[in-house]
């Protein structure tokens, strides 16, 4: 078997689509849908970015740090970034407000998908379809259904996907994976992660460019299949706070949380959700809650036991926001933040002891006496434990960016046929109990999912 057909194989094992009979047979009839997208170990790669916005920009940003990679074209529907694409990357660039022309150029061998989130799964699969090898930022779909046709697209073509939840490629998190798999805390019980702002744009008020109108904006294209709606540039410009387009800060914030926990912990994801919060200030015509928290009951997997995981988004923090993920086990938590783990060891002690807050004191003298007696010879004198550090903190090295790390993961794969560290399962794997999130919430009720079939 070719590493490449092998490569195929595992996805489609790591996906459940070899032994799902669920695919039409429009699907499985197929053989290869595309033949391009090969790129070989000294090939430059033609790269194009669907998407020329904040996330966009920022993408290339850091794809472009890598030798061997040119930007060749760019898309997006506004023309004010398709200006501002020439302005950074020069007048050489191929610039259109139609993807499609993008997907069907033979030069481009890869594209980012950094369109809002409404847009992911279609140019996606298209983009596979066309032959190109993917990176699609997250959440990888806006909707729980869609996840199976990207997942069927992915497995069906050579082009390599990976989502861009960036940090699951971060050293931090390759760090706090190896400290949980030596066991260094002791037995998982417990996830609590949240990330918290207080600002306008910390709650997605991005500025709107002053020239937005029909004639500069592509809404029609926007709109995609959410209905007829006049032009509307709060909608465009700040379309995460409209579910049409968005995934609520669930989708968008959650699942960097799910994507960083799950690394860690080799997990599937969780098999229960329930989420509640509500819209307690940014009353400005979003209808997204400001406020969410989400309890997951993750059951017992290969690499850890069963524990939950609670997750908080709060654009409501006056005491300073920020983000961070502990991990508690029975013999320590570790944090994690954007720079930095921090582990910090505690074991109990054999001996539980006794006094203090204790029901010791309410018993009558001869009881008291009686039960040291039984307690010295229980617990006898053990000889101080020769203990080591117990806390440790690991920093991120000065200037490092788990954004080009995560690119480079992309290029090595696509460059040596390998395997990413985020597929299309593990994408939709981190997206789905987000999207889940959303579903309890707007439907007031428990969402139950199975993490290995990912239904
Ligand atoms: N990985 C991260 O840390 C991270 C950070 C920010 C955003 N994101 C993700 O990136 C995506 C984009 O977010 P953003 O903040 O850049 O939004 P944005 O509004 O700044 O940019 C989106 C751009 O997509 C364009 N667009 C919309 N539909 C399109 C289509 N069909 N074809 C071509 N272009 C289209 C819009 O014109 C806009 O310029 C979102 O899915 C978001 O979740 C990821």
């Amino acid at each position: 078997m070719s590493t490449r057909t092998r490569r195929r194989f595992l996805r489609q094992l790591s996906t459940g689509l070899l032994a799902a009979p669920l695919l039409p047979t429009s699907v499985t009839g197929k053989t290869l849908a595309a033949p391009g997208a090969h790129v070989g170990p000294n090939d430059r790669i033609n790269l194009a970015c669907i998407g020329l916005g904040i996330q966009g920009f920022n993408d290339l940003a850091a794809a472009l740090q890598h030798p061997g990679v040119k930007l060749v074209a760019g898309c997006d529907l506004y023309t004010g970034h398709l200006e501002r694409a020439r302005e950074l990357y020069g007048s050489e660039l191929f610039l259109t407000r139609d993807y499609r022309e993008i997907l069907a150029r033979p030069d481009i061998d890869a594209v980012i998908v950094a369109t809002p989130d409404h847009w992911h799964d279609t140019i996606t699969i298209e983009a596979l379809d066309a032959g190109k090898h993917v990176y699609c930022e997250k959440p990888l779909v806006q909707q729980l259904d869609e996840g199976r046709a990207v997942l069927e697209a992915e497995a069906r073509n050579p082009g390599i996907l990976i989502v861009g939840s960036q940090r699951v490629s971060s050293i931090l998190t390759e760090q706090a994976r190896e400290l949980y798999r030596r066991g260094d805390l002791g037995q998982l019980v417990l996830v609590e992660t949240f990330n918290d702002r207080f600002s306008a744009l910390g709650a997605w008020q991005y500025s709107i460019p002053r020239d937005a109108s029909p004639e500069t904006v592509d809404w029609d294209i926007f709109l995609k299949d959410t209905g007829d709606r006049p032009f509307d540039a709060e909608r465009f410009f700040r379309w995460r706070n409209y579910r049409d387009y968005g995934t609520g800060v669930a989708g968008d914030l959650f699942v960097h949380l799910f994507s960083g926990a799950h690394r860690i912990l080799d997990s599937l994801g969780p098999e229960r959700v329930y989420a509640t919060g509500g819209l307690r200030y940014w009353t400005d015509g979003r209808d997204v809650p400001d406020v969410f928290i989400a309890s997951c009951d993750y059951g017992e997997q290969e690499s850890h036991p069963a524990f939950n995981m609670q997750l908080r988004v709060n654009f409501v923090d006056g005491g300073g926001g920020g983000s961070r993920t502990r991990f508690v086990g029975t013999e320590g938590s570790l944090e994690v933040t954007g720079s930095s783990i921090t582990l910090r060891r505690k074991t109990l002690p054999a001996a539980p002891g006794y006094g203090g807050w204790d029901s010791y004191n309410t018993f009558p003298a001869a009881q008291r006496a009686e039960f040291e007696e039984w307690y010295g010879k229980e617990y006898p004198p053990a000889p101080p434990a020769v203990e080591g550090p117990n806390e440790w903190t690991y920093r991120a090295p000065e200037g490092y960016s788990d954004h080009v790390h995560h690119f480079g993961n992309w290029f090595d794969a696509i460059r040596n046929d390998g395997m990413v560290v985020e597929d299309g399962a593990f994408g939709f794997r981190a997206a789905a109990p987000s999207l889940a999130a959303n579903e309890s919430y707007f439907g007031r009720k428990v969402v139950e999912w199975d993490p290995l079939k990912m239904e």
